[in-house]
């Protein structure tokens, strides 16, 4: 057997093509030699590593990623990010190869809800509209009406008629945000993220203290007494803006730390101190999205594997929830 059939044996073990990479190659000039070759766009998240974001087509936050996916004419579509976002391209997409390069870079809060625990969840509300953050399984789309991202999460809630009650699922600490944002009484599902849930209130407040110039800036994932704190909530994309347009020079961003690379690209004079977790490991880098690299980037562009594939019916049953997030979205210039 080639290396390549052992490793293909391998790839629902480990999730990714385990095969030697010499380490002499130069992967960036790989890399882009084999986006040429087979039409390829690299999408990457602001949460991976530097090297990846800087070699990619298009850098940007889940709504971006999904208004690309939606309207490239590569023929293969490489994510760099999570597999949930990959799925959603998949369901924009379906006639275009999407490969991830490593099937086990997860989410937990995609991972808090599944489905058939959600769908009998919702028989007992069978009035409310399901509205589900794009951070969860493509299953679970298909029990949703409307998906949102942090960047659009509030004019999706707005456009639902008042009267209507709403399920928001999985992450409860964006929902509770969207409640006090809209006014709107939500039932939550309690899902969270593991990154935004480990930041530390305490030290926190001492960097304030010691920083008192420095703007605190929060994702939304982030708990509600951290929240309260903030200067400025907003989406990966929303907190980079605000970095830039605003007139401090010091922030103190809690938030996934992968997208400090981009802030200090844009605006390499200022100062930007990741929040602290509650504890001494590296816990504000997430964990399913470190386990993409430039190896495995480059093993999944050469070899077309891993490959993300879906059943029919699910394409079928969940796109309508995204492509309605994508038409709101448009209509609101976002
Ligand atoms: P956004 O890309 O919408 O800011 O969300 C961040 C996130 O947690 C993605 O997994
Ligand atoms: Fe999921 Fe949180 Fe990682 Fe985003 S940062 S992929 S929400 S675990």
């Amino acid at each position: 057997m080639n290396t390549l059939a052992i490793a293909e044996k391998d790839l629902n073990k480990n999730g990714f093509l385990d095969i030697d990479v010499d380490p002499t190659l130069d992967l960036v000039a790989e890399i882009n030699k084999l986006k040429k070759e087979k039409n390829a766009i690299i999408l990457a998240h602001y949460y991976q590593e530097g090297e990846i974001q800087d070699i990619a087509d298009y850098v940007g936050d889940s709504l971006g990623l999904s208004q690309q996916a939606a309207n490239t004419d590569a023929d293969i579509i490489v994510f760099a990010g999570v597999h949930f976002m990959a799925e959603t391209a998949k369901m924009l997409s379906p006639e275009k190869k999407v490969l991830l390069p490593d099937l086990k870079a997860g989410c937990s809060l995609a991972d808090s809800c599944p489905p058939p625990i959600f769908r009998k969840y919702k028989e007992k509300y069978p009035d409310h509209v399901v509205v589900s953050y794009i951070n969860c399984t493509a299953e679970l789309k298909t029990l949703t009406d409307i998906c949102c991202t942090s960047t659009n999460a509030v004019q999706i809630i707005e456009s639902i008629p008042k009267d209507k009650g709403i399920i928001f699922a999985p992450d409860k600490n964006l929902g509770a945000y969207l409640q006090k944002k809209t006014g709107r009484d939500m039932i939550l599902w309690n899902g969270s993220c593991m990154v935004h849930e480990i930041f530390s209130h305490e030290k926190i407040t001492k960097l304030m203290l010691r920083h008192p110039e420095a703007k605190f800036i929060a994702h939304p994932e982030c708990e509600p007494h951290l929240l309260e704190k903030a200067d400025y909530i907003g989406s990966t994309s929303g907190l980079l803006r605000y970095t830039k347009e605003s007139d401090a020079d010091t922030f103190i961003v809690a938030t996934e730390v992968g997208i400090i690379h981009q802030m200090e690209k844009q605006t390499p004079n200022k100062t930007f101190i990741p929040a602290p977790p509650n504890n001494t490991c590296a816990c504000n880098e997430c964990p399913h999205m470190k386990r993409n690299t430039m190896e495995k980037l480059y093993l999944c562009m050469k070899h077309e594997q891993p490959e993300i594939t879906l059943p029919q019916w699910v394409i079928d049953e969940g796109v309508g929830s995204i492509d309605r997030m994508l038409e709101i979205s448009a209509k609101a210039g976002l």
